[in-house]
């Protein structure tokens, strides 16, 4: 069967774990060439491995996206492995922590910053190049339902993933006669370690707050934000650039 990413290379930022780990072997069961990039080494084997069970084709790469000399060499390393790079999924981020504007860690910020919105930025500028050298390519900006509206003691994360969504049209706007589609995903509450981390999936009342923070009464699953993303990066998407594909179970509609 021919898969809707068959022979398409693609990278994916953050790629070890969540939601990147679960888009990463969905794009290989639709026939990619996943690139997992990541900075953590044992998780992002650990997806290579699960790929490449699968029959699929799939590469490591470590790097820090708020490096930019990581992420240049991640990109060069693509091209140099499969000839090409079609798609990305920029998707590494860090949530940060929680406090009010007045009391926030100023290292914090800056490395929530550093990560989810200037790590795009990297990300973008050499996925481009390289696309622009094959002769286009597709790139979805993992951003966030906190890229449309704020959430009280998270300033740092909300504003990068405002940010992403303003990149993202910008972009999508400088390439779109050049053959490069550029979207973006805006997850609501999605269950990965991120949220456990936060304690949000494992304490009962936490999850009875968020989950009921949505219409639809649950939190996603990453392989529901996979799926939008497939649809993004595939032909079928073909008029769609610029746009902030929100999947929040009704979220940002209240
Ligand atoms: P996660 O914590 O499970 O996975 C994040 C991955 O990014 C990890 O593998 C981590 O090692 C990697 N990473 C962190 N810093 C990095 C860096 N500097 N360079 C490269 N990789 C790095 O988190 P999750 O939930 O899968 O998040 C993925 C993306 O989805 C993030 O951008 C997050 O902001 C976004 N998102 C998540 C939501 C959620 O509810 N889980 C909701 C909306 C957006």
């Amino acid at each position: 069967m021919v898969g809707r990413l068959q022979d398409k290379v693609i990278i994916v930022t953050g790629a070890a774990s969540g939601i990147g780990r679960a888009a990463s072997l969905c794009f290989a069961e639709e026939g990619a060439k996943v690139v997992v990039a990541d900075i953590s080494v044992k998780g992002g084997e650990e997806t290579v491995e699960s790929i490449k069970d699968t029959g699929a084709e799939a590469m490591f790469v470590r790097c820090d996206v708020s490096n930019i000399v990581d992420v240049r060499a991640m990109v060069e390393g693509t091209v140099r492995a499969y000839g090409r790079l079609n798609c990305a999924f920029n998707n590494a981020g860090i949530e940060g922590v929680n406090a009010p504007v007045a009391d926030y860690p100023d290292e914090i910020w800056d490395k929530a910053i550093g990560v989810n919105l200037i790590g795009v930025y990297h990300c973008m500028k050499y996925e481009i190049q390289a696309m622009l050298k094959s002769g286009g390519g597709s790139i979805v900006n993992n951003s966030s339902i906190l890229g449309a509206v704020g959430f009280a003691n998270a300033s740092a994360y909300v504003a990068a993933k405002h940010g992403v969504l303003g990149l993202t049209k910008t972009a999508a706007l400088e390439y779109a006669t050049q053959g490069i589609r550029v979207n973006a995903v805006c997850p609501g509450f999605i269950e990965t370690p991120m949220l456990e981390r936060g304690g949000i999936t494992t304490n009962p009342e936490l999850r009875k707050l968020v989950t009921d923070l949505h219409p639809m009464k649950r939190m996603g699953k990453p392989e529901e934000i996979a799926e939008s993303v497939i649809w993004l990066f595939s032909d079928a998407a073909s008029f769609v650039t610029g746009t902030s594909l929100f999947i929040d179970g009704g979220y940002v509609s209240q």
